[in-house]
C-alpha cells in the first residue's frame, strides 16, 4: 500500500509538562512530516529528512500552516445523552430523573440506538476526538449499535452496556443476572473486534443493588484486562444518598473497593468531593479520577481539585472528559477552557502545555493505551488531527500577536472549537464530515 505523507507543524507530547516553559516535554517540528502506511504511523520528523529517507515516493498532503496533533481523547461520555444536552435542572439527581433516565429509555428501540450512534461518531470526529470512553444504555442493543457503528468507522473506542437494577424507571432496569449475562455476551461479541474495547459499566452505586455489585465483581475478576467505569462523588446529595444505601462502607469510595472494583483500569467519573482517605485509597489502587469540567459547572456539582490531587504525597491519577450530556460541549478544546477556569477559581494554574498533554498522551496513559493512541510515535495508530489556530476572524486577529507555541495552544483552547478542526484522521483515513 502506498504511503501518504502529511506536511504541517507536528506536535506530540513525550511526558507531563512541568511548566509552561518545559520544551523537553514535547516534540515540535515547525516544518514536519508524518508518514502513514496501513493505518499506522511509519515515520515522523522534519519534512526534509523524512521525505528523503523514509518516503520519497509517498503521496503528499500539505496541511501547512496548520498544526498536526494526535487525535483527542475523551475519557467519559454518555452515548444515549446526545438529545438531553442543555436540559434545565437544579442539580445532578433532578437532571437524571427528569430528563436523562426517560431519554435513555428510548434506547430500547434498536433503530433509535443505531441512528444516535451514527450522530455520535459524526459529532466526535467533527470535534477532533478520535477515541472516547462511552456509557451505552442499560439495553444490550445500545451497546451492539455502538460497537457495530464503530466497526464501520474504524476508531478505537471503549464502551459498555450500563448495569443498573434500582432507583430508575422500570424501562431502565436489568437484574444482577441479566447484567452479568449481557455484559459477558457484549464482551464475547465485540471486545477485540476491530478497535472495540468493552468496559464493565456499573452506572453508580445508587442504581446497583449489592447483588449487582457482586455480579460486577465477578466480571472484573473474570476479565481483569477490561476497563471498569462508574461515577463517584459528583454531588453532595448523591454522596449522602449513596452512603445511606451502603451503611457498612466507610465512605463512597469504599463501596467500590469492597467489590474489588478499584484498579489501574478503573475510571471514576467526577470524583470531586473526596476525603483524604478516599484520595489515598484511589491513589494506592492507581484508579483514575475523571475530570468533567463543563458538566461540573453546568450541573453545579463543584470545583474539581485537580492540582491538589496531583500534588499529594499519594497523587491521584487524573484524566479529562466532556461527560456529554451532563457536559455542554463535544469539544475537548472547550472542555479544557473550562478546566482552566475551574483551576483559576481555586487559585491554581493549568498551563496550556498541560492541557494539550492531557487531551492526548495524558488521557492515553490514563487508559493504559499510550502504546497505540495519544501520540505521533512511529508504530502507533494513525489517529491524528489538523488544527487551524486562525479558524475564525477573532482567532486570526489574536494570532497576529501570538509569539510562542504555548500562546498559540492557549488561544486554541480559549477561542477554538470544532471550527478549528480542519481534518480528523482515524487509522489514516480522513473522517471529518464523512458519515
Ligand atoms: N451519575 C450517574 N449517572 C450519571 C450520568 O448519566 N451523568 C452524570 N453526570 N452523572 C451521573
Ligand atoms: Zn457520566
Amino acid at each position: 500500500m502506498t504511503a501518504t505523507l502529511y506536511r504541517g507543524r507536528l506536535l506530540s507530547f513525550l511526558r507531563t509538562p512541568e511548566s509552561v516553559a518545559d520544551e523537553g516535554s514535547y516534540r515540535y517540528e515547525s516544518d514536519g512530516a508524518l508518514v502513514v502506511e496501513n493505518g499506522r504511523i511509519a515515520a515522523m520528523g522534519d519534512y526534509a529528512s523524512v521525505k528523503a529517507e523514509a518516503a520519497p515516493d509517498a503521496i503528499e498532503i500539505d496541511h501547512r500552516p496548520h498544526l498536526i496533533l494526535p487525535g483527542l481523547i475523551d475519557t467519559h461520555v454518555h452515548f444515549p445523552q446526545m438529545q438531553v444536552i442543555g436540559s434545565y435542572a437544579a442539580n445532578l439527581l433532578e437532571w437524571l430523573n427528569t430528563y436523562t433516565f426517560p431519554e435513555e429509555c428510548r434506547f430500547v428501540e434498536t433503530a433509535h440506538a443505531e441512528r444516535i450512534a451514527r450522530h455520535f461518531f459524526d459529532e466526535f470526529f467533527r470535534n477532533g476526538t478520535t477515541t472516547a470512553v462511552a456509557y451505552c444504555s442499560v439495553h444490550k442493543a445500545s451497546a451492539d449499535a455502538f460497537f457495530a457503528e464503530n466497526l464501520r468507522r474504524g476508531s478505537l473506542m471503549v464502551a459498555g452496556k450500563v448495569m443498573m437494577d434500582r432507583n430508575a424507571p422500570q424501562g431502565l432496569l436489568d437484574t444482577p443476572q441479566m447484567a452479568y449475562d449481557e455484559t459477558r455476551q457484549v464482551i464475547a461479541d465485540w471486545h477485540g473486534k476491530g478497535r472495540n474495547h468493552v468496559a464493565i459499566t456499573p452506572r453508580f452505586a445508587i442504581t446497583s443493588t449489592p447483588e449487582q455489585m457482586a455480579a460486577t465483581q465477578a466480571l472484573a475478576e473474570e476479565f481483569p484486562e477490561l476497563h471498569i467505569q462508574t461515577h463517584l462523588s459528583e454531588n453532595r446529595e448523591e454522596i449522602d444518598f449513596t452512603c445511606s444505601l451502603y451503611p457498612e462502607a466507610t465512605d463512597y469510595t469504599d463501596i467500590y473497593a469492597r467489590y474489588g472494583l478499584l484498579g489501574r483500569k478503573t475510571l471514576l467519573g467526577h470524583a470531586i468531593h473526596l476525603s483524604d482517605r478516599e484520595a489515598d485509597a484511589i491513589s494506592e489502587a492507581g484508579s483514575i479520577a475523571v475530570h468533567c469540567p463543563t458538566s461540573n459547572l453546568f450541573l453545579g456539582s463543584g470545583l474539581f481539585p485537580m492540582k491538589r490531587y496531583q500534588r499529594r504525597d499519594k497523587p491521584v491519577r487524573i484524566s479529562v472528559a466532556t461527560d456529554i450530556g451532563g457536559g455542554s460541549s463535544y469539544s475537548m478544546l472547550k472542555t479544557m477552557d473550562e478546566a482552566y477556569k475551574i483551576q483559576q477559581l481555586q487559585e491554581e494554574r493549568l498551563n496550556p502545555l498541560e492541557s494539550f498533554h492531557l487531551m492526548t498522551l495524558g488521557n492515553a496513559e490514563a487508559l493504559s493505551l499510550s502504546d497505540r493512541i495519544g501520540t505521533l510515535e512511529i508504530g502507533t495508530d494513525a489517529d491524528f488531527i489538523v488544527l487551524d489556530s486562525a479558524a475564525t476572524p477573532a482567532m486570526a486577529l489574536r494570532m497576529e500577536t501570538v509569539k510562542t507555541l504555548a500562546e498559540e495552544l492557549f488561544l486554541l483552547q480559549t477561542l477554538g472549537d470544532d471550527r478549528s478542526v480542519v481534518e480528523t484522521y482515524v487509522a489514516g483515513c480522513a473522517v471529518k464530515g464523512r458519515s
